[in-house]
């Protein structure tokens, strides 16, 4: 008999209008990996927070059995006692505190009625170690990259003496160095005896870390595979999530390249405050029209930077070179202006710039394109449901409808949001960063063939991505970028993986 630390029973979770889970049961065996896959919006992150207590005992219906006996969490805190502890989506940690004082946040090391901080900076210190983390604990966590804070929450885990761990999602967002790392320490706690739950639309991660994964579609479970054999691939996988064969993960097109639509010209930044750092170094990049152009390059070699500072000058000091519209030298100091010319930039960061999450959907999808719908200095408030109910159902943005408050959509959702913003301005260049990143591989595809259609109509699109296979599938040409200078051009027929790593990693002689 297989002995299993967890079981959820009959699980059904309702929002206003979603019926977000319907009679879920899944199994969790002691001491293993388990992953759970399914599109945006399918229930993965609700079923995890009906485990985690965030959503209490009362607010769902069915009944959660953890070593055999049913738990009623009524919050996190309870669960944490019984050793039940997720690490969210979206991130957690207070930039402004130390990376010791988010470890023991909330179950601070005490003599007395006092924090004791020198138990505080020892302890943490070890916890560090555990995880492979080599920073001083008095580190702010604003001043640590992504993957540093993915391993302080692991940190912060393990001072809760963890039995069943749950990782919503924890690579999305680190390069792919980083991801290894953190599956290898997810190995290391799965041999000292802690369970893992872990949520991915890396399909190559979950193949290659987990024993079972769990399908998931509409708020249902479909089946749950066993990966131990190696025999279920990954298209096997995405058949259960998406209810089809999905044969091709790049959508065919037919180029039909035209004249240039935007050349940057010796273009220099510098960092925003610290002004004698360069962080662009005169990168030449040009666009046609119906072409797709890619930016690769490394954590930190100036793509997000170079992307924002063309957007309106939106990132940066003391910056030179020159933009070119049709030819024609443009100013595009702010981002009204940029937007006025034509570009438009959909950011990897939906939270901090690309989405106000207490507005509705309509008002957001409508926000960077107003002056089309108040023609008369007044927001036409028909059309603009109209135009975002459009999208809605163009995107597939899975939605009761586009009134409901966009902090309530699933995260993959949420960047299809992103998206319809900038489409609905009808941009000249659309630059796009990591535009798929937590995206489920069927909404891949139609993101995709958005970017096809876009193109098809004479527009230039830039993407800026960190998976390779995504920029050889969907690009043109691809520029490498390294150290903020533009190290290579490559006409995709000539791009290999391996060549494009070479250029991404040239270092300055
Ligand atoms: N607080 C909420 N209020 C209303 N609806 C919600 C809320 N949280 C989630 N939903 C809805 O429940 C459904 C499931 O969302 P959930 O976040 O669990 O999806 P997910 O599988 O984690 O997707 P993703 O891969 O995009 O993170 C979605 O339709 C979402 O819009
Ligand atoms: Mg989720």
């Amino acid at each position: 008999m297989n002995d299993h630390i967890l079981e959820m029973r009959s699980i059904t979770k309702t929002f206003p209008g979603v019926k977000a889970l319907s009679d879920v049961t899944i199994q969790v065996e002691r001491g293993e990996v388990h992953a759970i896959c399914g599109e945006n919006g399918a229930g993965k992150s609700t079923l995890m927070k009906v485990l985690s207590g965030v959503y209490p005992h009362g607010d769902y219906e069915g009944q959660i059995i953890l070593e055999g006996e049913e738990v009623t969490f009524g919050s996190i805190r309870d669960s944490e006692k019984a050793g039940v502890v997720i690490i969210h989506q979206e991130l957690a940690l207070s930039p402004y505190l130390s990376i010791a004082e988010n470890i023991f946040l909330g179950n601070e090391r005490k003599s007395g009625l006092l924090i004791d901080w020198n138990a505080t900076n020892v302890q943490a210190a070890e916890l560090l170690r555990r995880v492979g983390l080599r920073e001083n604990p008095a580190t702010k966590i604003m001043d640590i990259g992504v993957g540093k804070q993915q391993l302080v929450e692991i940190a912060k885990a393990m001072s809760k003496d963890v039995k069943l761990l749950i990782l919503d999602e924890p690579t999305a967002a680190l390069n792919d160095e980083d991801s290894a790392h953190l599956l290898d320490l997810i190995r290391g706690l799965r041999d000292q005896g802690v369970t893992c739950i872990i949520i991915s639309h890396k399909l190559n991660e979950i193949r290659a870390i987990a024993n079972h994964v769990t399908v998931i579609r509409d708020g249902q479970v479909i089946e749950t595979l066993d990966l131990q054999s190696g025999e279920v691939s990954e298209d096997r996988i995405i058949k259960g999530m998406v209810g089809r064969e999905l044969t091709n993960r790049y959508p065919e097109r037919e180029s039909h390249i035209g004249a240039e639509v935007l050349r940057i010209e010796n273009w220099t930044v510098h960092h925003p405050q610290q002004h004698d750092r360069v962080v662009v170094d005169h990168a030449n990049v040009v666009v046609r029209a119906g072409e797709v152009v890619g930016i690769a390059g490394l954590m930190g070699a100036g793509r997000t930077e170079l992307a924002m500072s063309v957007f309106g000058h939106s990132y940066g000091s003391n910056i030179s070179g020159q933009l070119y519209l049709d030819g024609n030298p443009i100013e595009a100091k702010s981002t009204g202006a940029a937007i006025r010319h034509g570009i438009a930039y959909a950011t990897e960061d939906r939270k901090k710039y690309g989405l106000n999450l207490i507005e509705d959907i309509k008002r957001n999808i409508s926000l960077a394109g107003l002056p089309k719908l108040a023609p008369n200095g007044w927001v036409d408030g028909n059309r603009e449901t109209v135009v975002a109910n459009d999208y809605r159902r163009s995107m597939r943005i899975k939605a009761p409808s586009v009134a409901v408050k966009t902090g309530t959509l699933s995260g993959g959702n949420q960047q299809k949001v992103v998206l319809s913003k900038w489409m609905f301005t009808e941009p000249e260049v659309l630059i796009l960063d990591e535009p798929t990143r937590g995206i489920d591989v069927g909404a891949k595809f139609e993101i995709y063939g958005i970017i096809n259609q876009l193109v098809d109509a004479g527009k230039a699109v830039i993407v800026i991505s960190s998976e390779l296979p995504e920029l050889l599938g969907i690009c043109d040409r691809i520029y490498t970028l390294a150290e903020g200078r533009i190290t290579g051009d490559f006409p995709v027929a000539d791009a290999t993986p391996e060549t494009l790593i070479r250029y991404m990693t040239l270092e300055k002689d």
